[in-house]
């Protein structure tokens, strides 16, 4: 086979075959086939699309470019979530647990912060003593234990995918649906869970700006599941404001664990459920999203789901009472406030600007090898549909540095919007729900 045929029949709007996307992954894998020629596979996939069955094989192709865990030892069928990446997005801390406590074993692979988006491995590092880098044999020993365990990537899960993502970003390739199916699905498919529910994102704060893309994304990768041998659901969720009420590492663990108490932000809490009702619907546990609601409520409000959490952080390396006692009182000590510059009602948070805000507050990073502070990030006083007077605390504040603050303050007024008028009610933020049986 030649790389340069491959190139030239995709370009000219060919279907390729299984053979044909695995000698592509392999050379790119073994450095076999150059970058210039990858590159132009890639923008020739990127301009004449991929079939289901092509996006299929690229991501099966992917998938074994690298390891894969075996769960077969695992009793009963397990689920994860994939969100497609958002502002204040701690979903995944609370939601583990809840959908553990429901019975449901919880593999959870997961990457860091990256530009706008935070990321749930920062998020955990900032307990003190967690370990986020667990070897195959501590990861499922901790799940067998708690029920659900936590780990970020290693070197070794889906090294396709690396060459490709970097090779995207500079060739102006990444906003392919088929290409973005196969990176998120080979990563998430290598920790060997069952099931999977995509959180798929659309809206100013979101990687996919507008319903119908969003719907396309999550069909895809529904379907592309699917064929992978997975149980597979989506949500389309909003990603307008940021979500709940803390942006930051530690902050949104704080957070989480109001989720956990019950006490936690209506928004996220919202989510949080729905996405739990979906995990444990696909793993069997209840026939309908109501009943799966109704058994992530009561695994809160048993105190389970909570007991859940700790057992998984004293078993990570974390010191369970050390972080209770450390709620409200890690703070950086560059501390600002954002006053409301009019009485008015707050319009919105623009979630893309607050996120942007976080890379200079040293929330976020614009480079993986750059090192985030656990303590910064912003508690946001007034949600979206409140009414403020002038000199009202709209947001308190952490960065890194003073400078770092300065910046992300400039950045963060500017992302609050004001109206006269009273808005409506807040929308739910789920906008729709993907099922298996729909993406057929
Ligand atoms: N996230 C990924 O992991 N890959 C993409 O291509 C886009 C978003």
């Amino acid at each position: 086979m030649q790389a340069s045929e491959i190139i030239m029949k995709k370009r000219d709007g060919g279907r390729l075959s299984r053979d044909e996307i695995g000698f592509i992954i392999r050379g790119c894998t073994g450095r076999t086939i150059p970058d210039y020629q990858i590159s132009a596979w890639l923008m020739a996939v990127f301009l004449r699309g991929m079939d289901d069955g092509e996006t299929a094989c690229l991501t099966d192709a992917m998938l074994h470019s690298g390891t894969v865990m075996d769960l077969s030892g695992i009793p009963g069928i397990s689920a994860d979530k994939h969100s497609t990446g958002g502002v204040g997005d701690k979903i995944s801390i609370p939601l583990a647990p809840i959908v553990a406590a429901c019975g449901v074993p919880v593999p959870m692979m997961s990457g860091r912060a990256l530009g706008h988006t935070g990321g749930t491995l920062d998020k955990l590092d900032s307990i003190s003593g967690y370990r986020t880098s667990l070897s195959e044999t501590e990861f499922k020993s901790i799940l067998r234990s708690c029920g659900y365990a936590m780990t970020g990537q290693t070197e070794t899960v889906a090294p396709a995918d690396r060459i490709l993502y970097a090779l995207r970003d500079v060739t102006g390739t990444v906003e392919s649906i088929p290409l973005i199916t196969a990176s998120i699905l080979s990563k998430k498919a290598a920790e060997g869970t069952d099931a999977l529910v995509f959180d798929v994102k659309c809206g100013r704060g979101a990687f996919m700006k507008t319903q119908a893309d969003a719907e396309r994304l999550a069909g895809m990768l529904v379907k592309t599941g699917k064929a992978l041998g997975k149980k597979c659901a989506a949500l389309i969720t909003r990603m307008e404001n940021p979500l709940g009420t803390m942006t930051g590492n530690f902050l949104e663990i704080e957070e989480s664990v109001d989720i956990l108490e019950g006490k936690g932000p209506a928004d996220t809490t919202e989510l949080t459920l729905a996405l739990a009702a979906k995990m444990c619907m696909l793993a069997g546990k209840c026939a309908t999203p109501e009943e799966g609601r109704q058994m992530a409520e009561q695994a809160v409000s048993g105190g389970q789901a909570m007991e859940c959490f700790l057992r998984n952080v004293a078993a990570q390396g974390g010191n369970p009472d050390q972080l209770l006692a450390e709620r409200g009182k890690r703070r950086s000590p560059w501390k600002a406030e954002i006053r409301a510059d009019r009485s008015a009602y707050l319009a919105g948070i623009d979630a893309y600007a607050a996120g942007m805000a976080g890379i200079p507050l040293g929330v976020g990073r614009t480079r993986t090898d750059e090192p985030v502070f656990p303590e910064a990030g912003v508690i946001f006083r007034v949600k979206p549909g409140e009414k403020v007077q002038a000199g009202d605390i709209l947001m308190e504040v952490y960065g890194k540095n003073q400078s770092g603050l300065d910046e992300g303050v400039l950045r963060l007024q500017q992302a609050v919007y004001y109206t006269e008028e009273k808005p409506e009610e807040p929308e739910s933020l789920l906008l729709k729900e993907i099922d298996d049986d729909e993406s057929k």
